[in-house]
């Protein structure tokens, strides 16, 4: 696991744990700076490596969470060495050759898997798990979408900026400028994910929200809007999502349909103060979706709201999910062939 100290991986490897992931060996990797720190691993402790032409061989799945840079360079690396690689950086997500893979949605993507498997962007991945039986039901035409994301989808040291901003202001000292962000989150919300690139007046987060979308789905011609926005929740992405079907879908056909789709928990009693929050998602494998409701200023519009735990499901659990898959599926490089 490379990235194994991060709040993705410290996440991921939780969740092979309390998966019984099938491992014979689990070695975590992350930068110099942490290595031969020992990780908890039950009964032993697992000590950190860092990454080297040497310490790479020998692996069936190399689960990635350590940004792009480490992805970009390092990850063909471990395949070539003979393992399938599962990332959870942006860096290989929009490669033809390479799968955007949801458990639930798109499992028979990993088949044609060529060394290398992508795992979505966080607040793509809980909405796709929502829309999918929409879509398969009635057709999406054209999705709204303003996202309300958490601070750990930025990572741990994005966790520490808002618990030391909120500290200070709630002791009156002075408070610390800001070094993940580029204003104050704490008691704040900030309409930046990520950055303007090239001058672009959407972000890189809602460009990967609108492709990676697409991508999953299979569906180029779905239009899609997405404003995301920051706010100061440790974990836990909400999203509000305007959903336009090809036919009609009513609010109580949409409830049912959702029900029984996999990964998703309906939560949905406005009336009674009941709907999906970030503090009840966060620790949880499901998407949770409430407030289902009838668009009145278009006919076969709903809104949404669509609440996940973006270190679970919207990264670690789907990592760990599609290993299992990999796995299940006898699609590991070294596995005899089917
Ligand atoms: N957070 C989320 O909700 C989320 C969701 C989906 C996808 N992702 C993606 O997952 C990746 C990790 O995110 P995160 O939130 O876990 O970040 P993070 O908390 O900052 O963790 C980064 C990890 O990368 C490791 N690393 C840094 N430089 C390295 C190097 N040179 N060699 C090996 N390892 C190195 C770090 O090790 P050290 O401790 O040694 O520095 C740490 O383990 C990113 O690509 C992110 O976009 C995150």
């Amino acid at each position: 696991m490379v990235g194994a100290t991060g709040a993705v991986g410290s996440t991921m490897l939780g969740i092979l744990r309390e998966r019984a992931f099938p491992a014979d060996e689990v070695v975590p990797f992350a930068s110099e700076r942490s290595a031969g720190r020992k990780i908890d691993w039950g009964e032993q402790d697992l000590p950190v490596q860092a990454l080297s032409p040497e310490s790479i061989q020998g692996f069936d799945i190399a689960l990635f969470s350590a940004g792009g840079a480490i992805s970009e360079a390092w990850a063909q690396q471990f395949a070539d060495a003979g393992a399938v690689v599962v990332d959870n950086s942006s860096f290989w997500r929009m490669y033809e050759h390479v799968p955007l893979v949801v458990s639930e949605v798109n499992p028979e993507a990993l088949d044609g898997h060529g060394g290398i498997v992508a795992n979505p962007n966080c607040s793509t991945m809980q909405m796709v798990v929502a829309l999918k039986p929409i879509l398969d039901a009635v057709g999406i035409e054209r999705l709204v979408i303003s996202t309300y994301q958490s601070v750990s989808g930025t990572g741990q040291r994005a966790v520490e900026e808002l618990h030391d901003q909120a500290l200070a202001i709630l002791e009156a000292k002075e408070l610390p400028s800001p070094t993940v962000y580029p204003h104050q989150i704490a008691f704040n919300v900030v309409p930046q994910v990520e950055r303007f690139k090239d001058g672009d007046d959407y972000t890189t987060e809602e460009r990967k929200m609108m492709a990676e979308t697409r991508k999953i789905l299979g569906r180029q011609d779905i239009g899609i809007s997405a404003t995301c926005v920051r706010v100061p929740v440790y974990t836990g992405h909400s999203e509000s999502i305007n959903v336009q079907t090809r036919e009609d879908l009513s609010p109580e056909e949409c409830r049912e349909l959702l029900s029984s789709a996999p990964g998703v928990v309906v939560i949905d009693d406005p009336g009674n103060g009941l709907y999906p929050l970030a503090i009840d998602a966060a620790g949880r494998d499901e998407v949770l979706v409430g407030r289902i409701r009838r668009d009145p200023s278009h006919e076969r519009c709903l809104n949404l709201w669509v609440v996940g735990d973006n270190l679970r499901k919207g990264a670690a659990t789907n990592a760990v999910q599609l290993a299992e898959l990999l796995n299940e599926r006898s699609l590991l490089r070294s596995a005899p062939a089917a």
